[in-house]
């Protein structure tokens, strides 16, 4: 069965400090994150990458890349995270790929879900990795007060990689590009068009960087792993 990774990484970083560029090429253990991000995948779980960037971005990703040890095949990506998925979707239309895992940049630790996600996605479903959501929620009225306290039993914080049978998601995408819903993952969309998604345990180290500070958590992470 053939499969195919998706590393979107044409995202700005602007909420982790632009000023020093895209968090997707900041070091952390001093290699680009995406350096170690693309290492999840170059163990034998897919047999194609495309990594989906943004245009000023080419010499950072060829850098990132032949570090992690491979060829990349660059996809330019577009405003938002859905339009940068569809692009690397669409690149993959020659290669055909049975299955594709779908993964942000910025997610370095992935390397304990990677395989439980390829494995679920094999039976031909849509798979997530997600954690049970640890802190107690609540929705605000808008004005600052608390309005309710959403029960948290049975909630979930979805991370990626999000596998997903290749046909029928790129399908999916194709029709969520055209409705007016924005979709801020892959499983969202997958669940719009009716596709079912399987969840598998994810882990706590999966951590997905947003701020600068998730760069200092980042670094004790890999410091951890190294003893
Ligand atoms: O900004 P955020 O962390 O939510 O982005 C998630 C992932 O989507 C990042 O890896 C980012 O590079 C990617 N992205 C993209 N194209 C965009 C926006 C975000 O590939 N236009």
């Amino acid at each position: 069965m053939k499969s195919a990774a998706i590393i979107v990484a044409a995202g700005r970083g602007e909420r982790a400090g632009a000023a020093h560029g895209p968090k997707q090429y900041r070091n952390i253990g001093g290699e680009p994150v995406l350096t170690h991000t693309l290492r999840n995948f170059t163990n034998g779980s897919v047999d194609h990458i495309v990594v989906v960037i943004h245009p000023d971005d080419q010499a950072l990703c060829q850098h990132a890349c032949a570090l992690a040890g491979i060829q990349p095949h660059l996809v330019i990506g577009g405003r938002t995270r859905q339009e940068s998925v569809l692009r690397g979707l669409e690149a993959l239309v020659d290669f055909a790929p049975e299955t594709v895992l779908i993964h942000d940049a910025a997610r370095p630790f992935a390397h304990g879900v990677v395989n439980k996600v390829a494995e679920a996605v094999s039976e031909l479903a849509g798979a997530i990795p997600a954690l049970p959501i640890a802190d107690t929620l609540k929705r605000g009225n808008g004005a600052g007060l608390v309005q309710v306290t959403v029960p948290r039993a049975g909630l979930y914080a979805a991370q990626t990689p999000q596998g997903f049978p290749y046909q029928p998601i790129l399908s999916a995408h194709r029709q969520a590009a055209v409705c007016e819903q924005e979709f801020t993952d892959d499983a969202s969309i997958a669940e719009w068009a009716g596709l079912p998604v399987h969840l598998v345990a994810g882990t706590p180290e999966n951590i997905k960087i947003t701020y600068a500070n998730d760069l200092l958590v980042a670094e004790a992470q890999l410091d951890l792993q190294d003893k």
